[in-house]
């Protein structure tokens, strides 16, 4: 039988069912259900308020059954988000989502997705003209005998998030300080690496949320810092571990991280060195 699927912008009253469609497609493991809901709505929300031509659903049925999300910030587009219900996958509903939510990439220099492991996704976003760059992830408990001494990272706050700007520009070819801004005010730590040299974010959970530095030396720094922080019984989860970050995939094995293939970065267009860098899933 035919099921009548249609492509709109999201508007205030989808939030719930997009979000949700996020929590059943994408569980995360340490973080319970109801605290990803409101996170992912939160982000939306945003998301729609800064860049209302790349933030989509999909409805089937009259039914919410997915969702795109992408954002621009200083001529870099990233998909934030893309998401489709498990019982409606496989129905070219991502391919469409993808399709709309590209049409805001139109004027810029460049693009990032962090991808996850899903080979529709990889399918999808190889068909839209971008190249994959093969990643590592790292997780677990933090072996914290291997922690050296940490004088080149200070801890920031709200008022730092301008100096990342500088920084982004260097290594991924585009600041995003709105973004770092909204991590540091819902609760993730922002650490810098003196004299301009790099910074980090951090989740209370222990996710290296992104990471990025002019240099090797401040970015084994800053990933030793935010690993510092991972709780006592909790574990660290670091993604992104591209060939050109040797220096990260060092200090996972020094803290002890499985280490373990995950999701590609895909870049398009004209993007920075993106070395010594870790993306972040949701702002790369
Ligand atoms: C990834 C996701 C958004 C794709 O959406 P979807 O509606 O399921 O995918 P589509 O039906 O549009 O198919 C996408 C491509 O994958 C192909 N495909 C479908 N099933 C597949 C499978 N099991 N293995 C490999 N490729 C497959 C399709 O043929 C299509 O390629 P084509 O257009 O070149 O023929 C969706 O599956 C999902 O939400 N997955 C879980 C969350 C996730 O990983 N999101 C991506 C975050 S980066």
């Amino acid at each position: 039988m035919e099921t009548a699927t249609e492509v709109t912008r999201l508007a205030p009253e989808d939030l719930d069912g997009a979000a949700r469609v996020a929590v059943d497609a994408m569980p995360m493991p340490g973080e319970l259900p109801e605290r990803r809901f409101e996170r992912v709505r939160r982000r939306l929300a945003a998301g729609c308020a800064t860049d209302p031509e790349g933030v989509w659903v999909a409805r089937e049925e009259g039914r919410i059954a997915g969702f795109a999300m992408a954002l621009t910030s200083d001529g870099l587009w990233v998909l934030a988000q893309l998401f489709v219900d498990p019982a409606t996958q496989g129905r070219g509903l991502g391919r469409a989502l993808l399709t709309r939510a590209l049409r805001s990439a139109a004027g810029a220099r460049g693009a990032l997705i962090t991808a996850s492991a899903d080979p529709r996704a990889i399918r999808l976003y190889g068909g839209a003209g971008f190249a994959p760059r093969p990643a590592l992830s790292a997780h677990g408990p933090v072996d914290r005998r291997a922690l050296p001494a940490l004088e080149l990272v200070r801890d920031g706050d709200v008022d730092d998030v301008e100096r990342t700007a500088a920084i982004d520009r260097a290594v991924r070819g585009g600041a995003r300080t709105r973004h770092i801004a909204q991590l540091v005010a819902t609760g993730d730590r922002l650490y810098l690496a003196r004299g301009g040299r790099g910074y980090a974010v951090g989740t209370p959970q222990g996710r290296v949320a992104t990471l990025a530095a002019v240099d090797e030396e401040a970015a084994r720094a800053l990933l030793w810092r935010v690993l510092a922080d991972v709780p006592a019984d909790g574990n660290a989860t670091v993604h992104g571990l591209t060939a050109t970050q040797a220096w990260a995939f060092d200090v996972a094995l020094c803290a002890g991280l499985a280490l373990a293939p995950g999701g590609p970065l895909f870049t398009r267009g004209r993007v920075g060195p993106l070395t010594p860098f870790l993306p972040s899933g949701a702002y790369s």
